[in-house]
């Protein structure tokens, strides 16, 4: 099926974070006859990865999907919760659809995802046009729920699953390039860090079977993708366990053991994974890595603060020594060149002066190649929210992300510096974004590479020689196709 890119889809990474971009389902499907439903997704990867869960539901129920949203009969917004601003900016939108409600009267308006579930049946109250309320355990019934809104009654489910993983449903792939894809391996998560509002939002942790991921990978891999990324709130802790009594002798699955079999799927799908946690990333996972090349030489690690004392505030589970010691050990196995990048809080409750220069020591003993920084927002219902008080004035939060962000660009450029004139191993995603006269890619330790087009295409891999950069990209020039 032919995408057409709306939105690069490599903001996806950065749009896990902060920048929550907007990515608007944009198939040229036929629309004759059919509903037509848009969506718009929010927040982390998990979010993106859901839309398309949504979109093969839909789907099924009849529904085509368009890009043009003055059009649609049906629009989604998955939305986050992980932030204020994030919530900020799904209610700003609402004002915006409010319009093109009146305009469109029959046109019906569906909240999914965290902020759906963290604010439930009241945001009915709270946005009036707002018809439908779906959790991201729930999106199986939305076609029932869109049934009941059309007769005027508004409809709700935010029941959390213990066992949900949409492991049976085809994803559709939205805004794809073609070449790389998400694929979701668990969902929910247990680890109540104090700041965190996600536990509430997306229920318990639980693990989708291997065969199934396997299989999508496969799919991918034989409609020309060439990279999967594995998405987990805590990919490190997935656990797969035969059920008791089906008399099977297959043994559990752990994380280090379905990358495996995930890289074994072709040598040229090369194989990502977010995100990790400090305390469970094992080294046999990092020597997992080692051993295939096709497994991408790139860890995601948040740490959230270097100091110990607001580490255990947190409820992270981890001291900053923990933290240098698996920084340490990515190093010694993995070498001085594998990706590293982090999440970091400034200003959550508490926090001191000399324990933020903590976290700028921690990010300059790690060298990280980037980070997603951001200042401690309080999440109604959290532990931290509960417990602490949210004592760090505002513009104390902002002068010392600023400073994290400041210390983190130099780290990067530096980290980037080092790489000019290494040959990098690039699989193309697709025309820069500046220039259609370059392409765009992404090397092994996950940093942008552009270089000039010349006859190569997307999904192909090439040697790219760099030799120039800024904090962010790395520039240079093909030197030669090569076999993975
Ligand atoms: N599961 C991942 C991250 C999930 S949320 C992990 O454990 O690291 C993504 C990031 O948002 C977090 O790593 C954290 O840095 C940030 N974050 C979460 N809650 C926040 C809050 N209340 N205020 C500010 N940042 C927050
Ligand atoms: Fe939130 Fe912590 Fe779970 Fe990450 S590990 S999703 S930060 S509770
Ligand atoms: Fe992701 Fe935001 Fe939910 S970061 S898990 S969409 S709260």
């Amino acid at each position: 099926m032919e995408h057409r890119i709306a939105d690069s889809l490599k903001i996806l990474t950065e749009a896990d974070k902060e920048a929550c971009e907007t990515v608007r389902i944009s198939e040229n499907e036929p629309l004759s006859g059919k509903k037509r439903l848009f969506i718009e997704s929010y927040g982390c990867q998990m979010n993106y990865s859901d839309s398309e869960i949504v979109a093969s539901v839909m789907r099924d129920a009849g529904f085509a999907t368009t890009s043009d949203v003055n059009n649609a009969d049906l629009i989604f917004l998955n939305t986050c919760a992980i932030r204020d601003n994030a919530e900020q900016k799904v209610r700003k939108r609402l004002k915006q659809l409010n319009l093109l409600k009146k305009q469109r009267p029959g046109t019906l308006i569906g909240i999914l995802g965290c902020m759906a579930e963290r604010v439930k049946a009241q945001l009915l109250d709270e946005e009036k046009m707002v018809d439908i309320v779906t959790g991201p355990d729930a999106y199986r019934d939305l076609p029932r729920l869109v049934d009941e809104a059309e007769t005027g009654q508004k409809g709700v489910n935010v029941f959390l699953s213990r066992e949900e993983t949409y492991a049976d449903i085809s994803p559709i792939r939205l805004n794809s390039n073609g070449v790389t894809a998400l694929i979701s391996i668990m969902r929910g998560c247990d680890n109540m860090c104090s700041f965190c509002v996600v536990p509430f939002t997306r229920g318990r942790e639980r693990s989708r079977d291997p065969y199934s991921i396997i299989k999508e990978a496969e799919d991918l891999f034989k409609e020309g993708y060439r990279e999967v990324t594995l998405l987990g709130q805590n990919v490190d802790s997935y656990k797969w366990q035969p059920e008791a009594g089906t008399g099977s002798n297959e043994g559990i699955v752990n994380f280090a053991r379905l990358l495996e079999l995930v890289a074994q799927v072709s040598p040229e799908l090369r194989v990502r994974f977010s995100t990790s946690h400090p305390k469970d990333i094992t080294d046999e996972v990092l020597y997992t890595i080692k051993k295939y090349d096709n497994i991408c030489k790139y860890i995601h690690l948040p740490a959230q603060s270097g100091n110990s004392r607001v580490l255990e505030l947190m409820n992270r589970t981890y001291t900053r020594e923990w933290y240098m010691e698996r920084i340490d050990s990515i190093r010694r196995i993995l070498g001085e060149d594998c990706g590293v990048s982090h999440d970091m809080i400034a200003g959550f409750c508490t926090e001191t002066e000399e324990e933020h220069q903590d976290s700028m020591s921690l990010m300059t003993y790690a060298n990280f190649d980037f980070g997603y920084m951001f200042a401690y927002s309080e999440r109604p219902g959290t532990l931290a929210a509960k417990k602490f008080k949210d004592d760090i004035p505002e513009d104390v939060k902002k002068r010392r992300l600023a400073e994290i962000i400041e210390v983190q660009q130099r780290i990067s450029l530096i980290r980037n510096q080092r790489m000019i004139g290494t040959i990098q191993k690039v699989l193309v995603e697709g025309p820069s974004k500046r220039s259609d006269n370059d392409l765009s890619g992404r090397s092994d330790n996950n940093k942008v590479v552009v270089f000039p087009r010349e006859n190569f295409r997307k999904g192909e891999y090439v040697d790219v020689l760099i030799t120039e950069c800024s904090p962010a990209t790395l520039k240079g020039k093909a030197v030669s196709e090569v076999a993975v």
